[in-house]
């Protein structure tokens, strides 16, 4: 069977961007949009969703939806309908905490978004996916490089490693990928004072082989290959200045 073109094309491809109000959600919104996708953007806020649609280039729509509630979730693809390619970006500022300090009550509610809220999305969306779609998760190299006190990230992170494997395997032949970031400039470390966070941007920075944190455009780009890449499934594609390495 050959690859037609507009198989690896997102020109007219119908986009769903869980978490795509900001960060790396918002990039891969904007960069499918350049392609010529029809965007949808879900977040819980309305106000941001209907802000982020105003940022793409192309066409788009937003939609309000919690996504750490199933019955959110199944209303929200009722109302979507069949789609082309589902990208789970939906993510709360991180806790950082050593487990002697950590309350399990709270390690447990991290997992509903992050994991619990990609399980769902998958489990609703993926009878909706055209012939030739695609899922893209995301995770984080903390999965397989941890510092102390990052046990739920690194937890939630190798969680969804062996999930996206799972579906690849589950769903064939629709594609389930995952984006495994290293530390990027977005929203998610808005908790941190700014003079706290530019102090760690740059004592990162100086670790990494590429000399400099990421961007969420050039996240996005991993998010738009693997929609794109007929030809990979089931793979944790780890885009982080080579932080892995040092
Ligand atoms: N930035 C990094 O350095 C980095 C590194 C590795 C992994 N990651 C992971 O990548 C993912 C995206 O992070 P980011 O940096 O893009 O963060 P971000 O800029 O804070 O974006 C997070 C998105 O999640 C949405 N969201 C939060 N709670 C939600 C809920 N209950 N229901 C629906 N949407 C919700 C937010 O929108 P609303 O607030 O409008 O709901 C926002 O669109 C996260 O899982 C993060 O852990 C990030």
């Amino acid at each position: 069977m050959e690859t037609s073109n507009s198989e690896c094309s997102l020109n007219g491809k119908k986009v769903v961007i869980l978490g795509g109000s900001s960060g790396l959600g918002l990039a891969t919104s904007k960069a499918a949009a350049a392609e010529g996708a029809h965007v949808i953007i879900v977040s819980s806020n309305a106000a941001r969703v209907q802000n982020a649609v105003a940022e793409l280039p192309g066409t788009g729509f937003g939609m309000q939806a919690d996504l750490s509630d199933e019955t959110s979730i199944k209303h929200l693809f009722e109302e979507i309908g069949m789609l082309d390619h589902l990208v789970f970006t939906a993510g709360e500022s991180l806790l950082l905490s050593k487990i002697a300090e950590t309350e399990v009550s709270t390690a447990r509610e991290f997992f509903n978004l992050r994991y619990w809220g990609a399980f769902m999305a998958v489990k609703y969306a993926a009878p909706r996916v055209n012939a030739g779609g695609s899922i893209v998760l995301t995770g984080g190299i903390v999965s397989a490089r941890p510092n102390a006190g990052w046990s739920i990230g690194a937890s939630i992170c190798a969680a969804m490693d062996g999930f996206t494997r799972a579906m690849a395997v589950e769903l064939a032949p629709i594609r389930v990928n995952l984006v495994s970031p290293g530390i990027i400039r977005t929203n998610l470390w808005s908790s941190m004072a700014e003079t706290e966070r530019d102090a760690f941007y740059e004592q990162v920075a100086g670790t990494l082989p590429v000399r400099r944190v990421g961007e969420a455009e050039q996240i996005a780009q991993t998010y738009i290959y693997l929609m794109r890449q007929p030809f990979v499934t089931g793979q944790i594609l780890v885009t982080d200045g080579g932080a892995v390495l040092v």
